[in-house]
This record gives structure tokens, C-alpha cells and sequence, in this order.
């Protein structure tokens, strides 16, 4: 049983809320071309370090006929996701070992997982298990923007907190976590040198900013509400017993939000966040 990442990384809520959005059919369009996946097809898709399972949810949706297997290594999220997502088969297991036979995979997947893996087995294990014409997509979070609400900024209190408490860095050397980070060019590359064709790259741009038409009220909440347990879930990853206080702050602030958002007193804050999509395949 391995809960290191959902304890001391990421929490569930962190990622499911935040993948949701990105992962919303609103932006299905976006992601659509980069897969070029035939959305008819009886496809059997792996995802790799699927987290809380919100990109395998979305895919389940996207490609209907598709046989969805998701792993990760962390039980906590194979947890949430097997008692929370229907249609995708979710199992604990490890993408340096994966649990599959040789060339019994259509298209590998995996949203933000590279960087963690030492580059020739992470590539090296999903060729192994594609079929030959199989498709290897990477997804890759490239720095994006956020503009706070002022509402939203750091509170003294919380600066006070986290300067008292050990670095993060700390934590996330001993936990193997971006040992392996790779820049726009090096990751196409790296999949060539590994064995891959046919290699090309695209992106995915999204936009999450509450206030803006476009987005319907439950997914502009949706929104705050992530940043909510986006800061709440790292504050209790701290486990320093003084938690409770920075909890309140953190709540007061982001039901302010809701409150300046249902009264529609715009504060246009955004998170712009942007994903790079590497496909390419196995001859
Ligand atoms: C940044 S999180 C991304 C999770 C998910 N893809 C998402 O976007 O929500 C990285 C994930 O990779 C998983 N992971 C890291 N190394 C792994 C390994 N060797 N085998 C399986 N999963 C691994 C972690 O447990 C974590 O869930």
C-alpha cells in the first residue's frame, strides 16, 4: 500500500477538482486534434498514473467505444477513483513494472507523469505494451498564469505558517517527485530517442477565470472551490498540529469569493493553464 503522493505530494481533491476542469468537455475541441484518435473505434487505452482518475473519467466520455485501464501507483487515489468513476477499469500498479503483457495496448496516456519517471523505462514500458501502430500520448503542464482576486492573496497569517514550516523541496527530493524535468523541446525529443515516430506536439490552453461569460455558474464555483481545496489539502499535508486556524483563514477568504461571485461584483481573477500534448507511435 503506497499513499506517499495523495499524503505529502498532491491530495485527491487537489487533483480530481483541478483535472475536472481541465478536463471538461468544454474543451474536449482542444485536446481532440492533438490525440487524433479515432473516436469510433473499439480502442483499448491505458492511462498511466492516472491520479483520482478525472482524465480517464473525461476519456470514458470522449471515446465511448474505448476499453479505458487506468493505473497509479497510490492506493489512496485508486481508492477514490474506483468508488467515485464508473467505466474505467482503475488498479493500483507501477508504470517502471507495468502489470501488461507486450503490444496489448492501442494508445498509452499520461497527464503530468513524465517528470517523475526515469525517461527510458517510462517510454521504454509503453512500447513494450502497445501494439504496433499503437499511439503513446504525453501530457505535459507548461507554466501558465494566475491572477489572484484580492480577496484571494496570501494572508499574513498563512505567510507566518508556511515560513515555519520545512521547505517542500525537502520532501519532494526523497519522493523521487520531478527528478526528471524536461523542457518543450526535450520531451518530443526524448520519445524519438526512445524509440518512437511519427512524433508531433500540440497544446491545450485553459482558461479559468470565474467571472467570464462563457462559463456557466456551477463551473465558475467549481472553480473557487478547487483553489479552496487546492490551499486547504496543502496546508493538512503539512501535519505540523497547528492547522486548524489556517484552515478558517483559508475558508473566510474563498467564501468571500463565492459571496463577490454570486453578487456579481467581478474580481476577474484567472488561472490560465497550459498543457503540452507529445504524440507519437509505435511502428
Ligand atoms: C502530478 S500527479 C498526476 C496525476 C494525474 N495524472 C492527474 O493529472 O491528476 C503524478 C501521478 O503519478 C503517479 N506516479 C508517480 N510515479 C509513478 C509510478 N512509478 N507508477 C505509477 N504511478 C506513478 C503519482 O502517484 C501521481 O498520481
Amino acid at each position: 500500500m503506497n499513499t506517499v503522493w495523495s499524503e505529502h505530494v498532491q491530495g485527491i481533491m487537489t487533483l480530481y477538482l483541478s483535472r475536472k476542469l481541465r478536463f471538461d468537455d468544454m474543451f474536449f475541441g482542444q485536446y481532440k486534434n492533438s490525440f487524433d484518435l479515432d473516436r469510433s473505434a473499439c480502442l483499448k487505452i491505458l492511462e498511466i498514473g492516472c491520479g483520482p482518475g478525472a482524465l480517464a473519467e473525461s476519456l470514458h466520455r470522449w471515446y465511448p467505444n474505448a476499453h479505458i485501464t487506468a493505473i497509479d501507483r497510490d492506493s489512496n487515489f485508486i481508492s477514490f477513483a474506483k468508488a467515485n468513476i464508473a467505466g474505467v477499469d482503475f488498479m493500483e500498479g507501477d508504470a517502471m513494472e507495468l502489470p501488461f503483457e507486450d503490444n496489448s495496448f492501442d494508445v498509452t496516456i499520461s497527464n503530468t507523469v513524465q517528470e517523475h519517471i526515469e525517461p527510458t523505462v517510462f517510454w521504454g514500458e509503453q512500447r513494450r505494451v502497445l501494439k504496433s501502430g499503437g499511439v503513446c500520448l504525453c501530457l505535459s503542464a507548461r507554466k501558465g498564469l494566475r491572477c489572484a482576486a484580492p480577496c484571494l492573496e496570501t494572508t499574513e497569517k498563512e505567510k507566518v505558517f508556511w515560513e515555519s514550516v520545512p521547505q517542500p523541496e525537502d520532501d519532494l527530493e526523497e519522493f523521487s517527485v520531478c527528478r526528471f524535468p524536461k523542457s518543450e523541446s526535450e520531451i518530443p525529443a526524448s520519445m524519438e530517442e526512445n524509440g518512437f515516430t511519427n512524433v508531433t506536439t500540440g497544446y491545450a490552453i485553459i482558461d479559468l477565470t470565474p467571472d467570464a461569460l462563457k462559463y456557466p455558474g456551477q463551473m465558475a464555483e467549481l472553480m473557487i472551490e478547487a483553489m479552496r481545496k487546492n490551499d486547504i489539502e496543502a496546508v493538512q499535508s503539512v501535519r505540523s498540529g497547528h492547522t486548524d486556524d489556517i484552515i478558517s483563514v483559508i475558508n473566510s477568504k474563498y467564501d468571500e469569493r463565492i459571496r463577490l461571485y454570486r453578487e456579481g461584483i467581478k474580481q476577474w481573477d484567472t488561472t490560465v493553464s497550459v498543457t503540452m500534448i507529445i504524440r507519437g507511435m509505435k511502428q
